[in-house]
């Protein structure tokens, strides 16, 4: 596996193979799991060349604790990376990615008044920025993104349509652990015993899930799930909501089949968790 961190070497690599090879991407932010290893499968399967990057994007958290907390395990990644067939790795600095302070602002409308836009100001600038730079450099043919991030995809989605970047995007399904827990780079910093409690967040999104299915209304289910956290003192749920999974748009009702999605957000101790149903 090669590995780069800077954009100029980079990029002098990529554009010896672009001309003969496919170039699936992978874009994370490292402390590595299963969730991103299927990202890198997927993206084997349908390219010449996986090219993954490790960048833990500082623009897009709005809370510096949580950039402080955020777990780096770059050497430990590589190898994971390496086992799983990624050819090419991306890890540059906070220097090389960004020089100087960065101003550019993106506005993603509607995409950034719900859910994690309304309650992270700025992110999805930050996640913007910070793609649109990544897909600039390594001008991938195909890039994938995961599920566990609905908003995100939507927001990337609106960024590749509004800037014109010639990439398609491929949406993978959430990675769970066998308790239900979907995996997290930031279920690293839970406790043992807040690990056995984060099981609550998928439960929360079954028990929604199976009243919808059952005829329930959108209000109703959110109700339940609100009344779920509120019996659980460990908990701030922070929201609930249905939408559309691919506008974000709040649902009244069940829509078509895979087009309902229910979303929440919850604080566990110091760490923020999200979840998402799709079906
Ligand atoms: P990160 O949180 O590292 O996630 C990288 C990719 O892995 C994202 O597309 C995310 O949705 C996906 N992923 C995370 N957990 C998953 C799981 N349990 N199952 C399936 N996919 C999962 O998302 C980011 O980094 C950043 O915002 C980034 C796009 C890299 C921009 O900085």
């Amino acid at each position: 596996m090669h590995r780069f961190d800077t954009v100029s070497a980079l990029r002098h690599h990529l554009n010896s193979l672009r001309s003969e090879k496919t170039i699936g991407f992978v874009p994370t932010m490292g402390a590595l799991h299963e969730g991103h290893i299927t990202l890198i499968d997927a993206a084997r399967s349908a390219n010449d060349v996986v090219v993954s990057s490790i960048f833990v994007n500082p623009t897009q958290f709005n809370n510096p604790d949580d950039l402080a907390r955020y777990p780096r395990t770059l050497e430990e990644d590589c190898q994971k990376l390496a086992a799983a067939g990624c050819e090419v790795v991306f890890a540059p600095s906070v220097a090389e990615m960004y020089p100087e302070p960065t101003t550019l602002r993106l506005n993603f409308g509607d995409l950034e008044t719900v859910m994690e836009g309304a309650f992270r100001p700025g992110h999805f600038n930050g996640v913007g920025t910070v793609v649109a730079k990544l897909f600039n450099i390594v001008q991938p043919d195909k890039a994938y993104f995961g599920q566990k991030d609905l908003q995100q995809v939507a927001v990337i989605r609106r960024l590749v349509r509004d800037l014109s970047f010639c990439v398609e995007l491929v949406r993978c399904p959430t990675v769970r652990e066998s308790d239900g827990l979907a995996m997290s780079s930031r279920n690293r910093n839970l406790t043992d015993t807040e690990r056995e409690q984060a099981t609550a967040l998928f439960k929360a999104l079954t028990l929604a899930h199976d009243l919808l299915v059952e005829g329930h209304s959108t209000a109703q289910a959110k109700a339940a799930v609100t009344g779920f956290f509120t019996g659980n003192s460990h908990f701030r749920l922070e929201y609930v909501e249905i939408v559309n999974a691919d506008t974000l748009q709040l649902a009244s009702e069940v829509l078509a089949p895979g087009q309902t999605a229910i979303c929440l957000a919850a604080h566990l101790g110091k760490v923020r968790l999200i979840d998402n149903l799709v079906f």
